[in-house]
């Protein structure tokens, strides 16, 4: 069928017209993948928000145009557009900037992240051949879970495409640094929005490691017993959540608030703005694994430099041994399903 597009109504005479001239920001296609749903629509509003979007293309396989009609409503810079069917991929993705993917199913109370893997990385997998084929210099924000799993599922895709460039891919773990900066500041009696906290490792239980030794602003009244609670409580925000919504879905709100901070800072990156710098899973070598997150500065080319842990206490030191066999066999799991058939 036809494109379901929408345009956005006359600019209000409240909002700067500069907004909708090319303006001071240069035109950016950014594409949602899934964004029908729990996550999608929310990151489909942020998105729709943020300035530095001129293009906004809404896609899932099922009810994209009631998403997009409402969204494109908003007297904001980014056109919207929804599509709705698998043979109008190369309209939604052509041309893109940031393609980001928030497509398949959700956790329910009991399970793990790895438990979404059969569904999830089929979903996936088609999705990156389309991206392959028509946005192969897209950067690419993957949200859907497993994410320790379906990154390296993406890389063996566009690998086997001829399109693979390790700088363009990235596993969206921002919502690891946004609940472990709230918890911290929460504990630590400090203003949240002066905190950070560098979270590396991967995105799924202990595998996820903040390294609340380099917080900022430093705390002297938090303890290794306080530390461990926020760690695991860092480690265990999604479940948190997973049991309070018992059974109707995981993280959504605070998912679609983390992936629009960590699209934000990639068009950032694109636009040329210096110092952006955000955690992100990437193909990496700070440890012996092929994909780790750590802190990435963000460029015109997606990863400018892939910065290291810093000093880290004799806890995280443990943790990040521990964490090491649980990634490495995620990963493989990812590369291994890639490959068959
Ligand atoms: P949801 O079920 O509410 O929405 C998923 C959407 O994907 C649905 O609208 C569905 O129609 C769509 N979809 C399914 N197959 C598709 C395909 N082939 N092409 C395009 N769209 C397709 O799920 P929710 O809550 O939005 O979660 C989405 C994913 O994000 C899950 O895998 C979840 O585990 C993951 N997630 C990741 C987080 C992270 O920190 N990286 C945090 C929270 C969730």
């Amino acid at each position: 069928g036809a494109a379901l597009r929408r345009s956005t109504t006359e600019p209000s005479r409240l909002v700067s017209r500069s907004c909708y001239s090319s303006g001071p920001h240069p035109e950016r296609k950014v594409v949602i993948l899934g964004a029908a749903g729990g996550i999608g629509q929310p990151l489909s509003l942020l998105m729709k928000l943020n300035p530095l979007v001129s293009s906004l293309s809404l896609y899932d396989i099922a009810n994209t145009p009631g998403v997009a009609a409402d969204v494109s409503h908003i007297n904001s810079r980014a056109q919207v557009a929804g599509y709705a069917g698998e043979e109008q991929l190369g309209q939604v993705l052509e041309g893109s900037d940031i393609v980001i993917i928030p497509a398949g199913v959700p956790r329910k109370p009991g399970m793990t992240r790895d438990d979404l893997f059969n569904i999830n990385a089929g979903i996936v997998k088609s999705l990156c051949v389309a991206i392959a084929k028509y946005c192969p210099n897209a950067l690419v924000n993957m949200i859907s879970n497993p994410v320790n799993s379906t990154v390296p599922i993406a890389a063996e895709v566009f690998k086997k495409a001829g399109t693979y460039d390790e700088k363009k891919l990235f596993g969206v773990t921002t919502l690891d640094v946004v609940r472990a900066k709230t918890f911290y500041a929460e504990k630590a009696k400090v203003p949240v929005a002066e905190v950070n906290v560098p979270v590396v490792g991967g995105h799924a239980g202990i595998t996820i490691l903040p390294l609340f030794s380099q917080a900022t602003p430093k705390s002297n009244s938090l303890g290794d017993e306080d530390i461990k609670a926020l760690t695991k409580r860092t480690q265990d925000g999604g479940t948190e959540v997973v049991e309070a919504k018992a059974g109707k879905g995981s993280a959504t709100l605070s998912m679609a608030y983390a992936g629009a901070v960590f699209a934000d800072a990639c068009l950032k990156g694109l636009n040329g703005v210096p110092d952006i710098v955000e955690c992100s899973y990437v193909q990496s070598t700070v440890t012996e694994l092929p994909f780790f997150a750590s802190k990435v500065r963000l460029g015109k080319n997606g990863v400018e430099e892939i910065l290291g842990l810093g000093p880290l206490s004799d806890y995280e030191k443990e943790g990040l041994e521990s964490l090491k066999t649980e990634l490495k066999s995620s990963i493989e799991k990812g590369v291994k399903f890639a490959n068959q058939s």
